[in-house]
């Protein structure tokens, strides 16, 4: 990789977020440089194998076959770039609070080895203040002291891995920088990457704006879920009720039931906004309403399930369709099923899972759609899923998807 500073990039993590980036970089003509503490991962991605669905194998290796990308555990390679964004994860504690421990240590290991007149992105979704009162710090108080002019911004990142229309490039890109040279440094990078680049006022705009947009799924996912549970308690179909709903022109927006929220972005972000209305003496009472609310839907689906089934059964063997947290993909982070299985094991029941993108889960492994099963929950419906044959077999089926509304047998949600 021999090109120049100017047009080359550091990525501070390989993952769902960074690794997407990196190939768009190099489709925009930059050269990329993709650091993850993971040895294995980083083996893994330089011999040509993508570990996410969104990057193909043969895209990853025409940008190593054109040198154009390679993957490090070397920090010390953020020397020679002019631009580098964090992508690390954000998770919660075991107190379900803001746990930055990973960004932390991202910004104190790429410190030392900044250049001057390098441009520093957080991409990690984190609460307002993050990178003025967390990265800044941490990274002015480490890096090389002749070096003055280190600039900042922060751009969330609002990919949806399995998407096929929306992806890093044609996503509106927010930013954020800390002062005028900042934001005219990042805007003229993202408008390198992005078709549409939205400049903010500071970064905490942008770090609040993530936020927003990600509470606004989980409070509007909350009240389908919790409308589910009084149609469904009177006979109504909700799916009816939502489709009915949708033919409003204006002013709605249509959300579906489910077993709960997943992934690393819908369950954890809103409390980072609980969090931060905390520390100002302030409480998100309705955030923290529609998390409850998720967060016990898998009982609700449980027994569900169970009711559908002969109550003289004391181990019913039930069957489990798709564990991810959302069709097409194989993430399994923060999967609602992961409490749908606990609290079903906790009543007894025998349970065994199926998802054709996911060979193991939390130390179990997973059956083929023969397994014998009182009954059988749609939790989420995989492509490459082939349904038929339980449907064919008489298979009892609560559907918690509605994708196979039509068959007998089948119960929705
Ligand atoms: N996955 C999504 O759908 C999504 C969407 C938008 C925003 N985000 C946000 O983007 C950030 C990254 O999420 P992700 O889904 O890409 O995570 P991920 O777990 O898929 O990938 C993160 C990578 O960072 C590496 N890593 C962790 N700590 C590191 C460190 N200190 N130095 C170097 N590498 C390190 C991990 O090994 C991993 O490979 C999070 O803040 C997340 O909330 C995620």
């Amino acid at each position: 990789m021999n090109a120049s500073k100017s047009q080359t990039l550091a990525i501070i993590g390989q993952g769902y977020v960074g690794l997407p980036l990196a190939m768009a970089a190099v489709d925009a003509g930059w050269t990329v440089i993709g650091i993850d503490n993971l040895s294995a991962k980083v083996a893994q991605i330089n011999s040509g194998s993508s570990p996410i669905e969104d990057v193909s194998d043969a895209n990853l290796k025409a940008a190593i076959a054109k040198g154009a990308y390679k993957a490090t555990t070397d920090f010390s390679t953020v020397a020679g770039v002019s631009v580098i964004t964090i992508c690390v994860p954000t998770p919660l504690d075991d107190k379900r609070e803001p746990d930055i421990t990973l960004l932390r240590s991202a910004a104190t290991s790429i410190a030392p080895f900044i250049s001057n007149e390098t441009l520093v992105v957080s991409e990690s979704t984190s609460y307002p203040g993050t990178l003025r009162h967390v990265i800044i710090p941490i990274i002015e108080s480490r890096k090389p002291k002749d070096f003055t002019n280190i600039y900042f911004a922060s751009a969330p990142e609002r990919v949806d891995p399995g998407n096929a229309h929306w992806n890093q490039k044609n996503t509106p890109r927010l930013v954020g920088g800390i002062d005028n040279a900042s934001q005219a440094k990042a805007l003229a990078f993202y408008e390198s990457i992005c078709d549409a680049v939205l400049s903010v006022s500071t970064p905490e705009v942008a770090e609040a704006a993530k936020l927003l947009e990600n509470t606004f799924r989980l409070v509007n996912i909350a009240l389908v879920n919790e409308f589910t549970q009084l149609c469904s308690a009177n006979g109504v179909n909700v799916h009816e009720v939502i489709d009915a709903a949708s033919s409003k022109p204006y002013g709605f927006m249509s959300f579906r039931p489910g077993v709960g929220v997943g992934g690393h972005c819908i369950p954890v972000d809103p409390l980072y906004l609980t969090w931060w209305a905390r520390q100002h003496g302030g409480a998100a009472k309705f955030v923290e309403s529609a998390d409850s609310i998720n967060n016990a839907m898998p009982k609700y689906v449980a027994e569900r399930a169970l009711a559908m089934i002969d109550t003289s059964m004391t181990n019913p063997r039930i069957l489990i369709l798709g564990v991810a947290y959302k069709p097409g993909i194989g993430d399994v982070r923060e999967t609602p099923v992961s409490r749908l299985r606990d609290h079903l094991t906790a009543r007894g029941a025998y349970v065994a899972w199926h998802d054709p993108l996911v060979p193991a889960w939390e130390g179990s492994e997973r059956v083929d759609l023969g397994w014998e099963c009182d009954v059988a929950i749609l939790a989420t419906n995989q492509p490459g899923m082939d349904l038929s044959q339980l449907i064919a077999r008489g298979v009892r089926i609560l559907d918690c998807t509605n994708s196979i509304k039509d068959y007998a047998g089948v119960v929705l949600l």
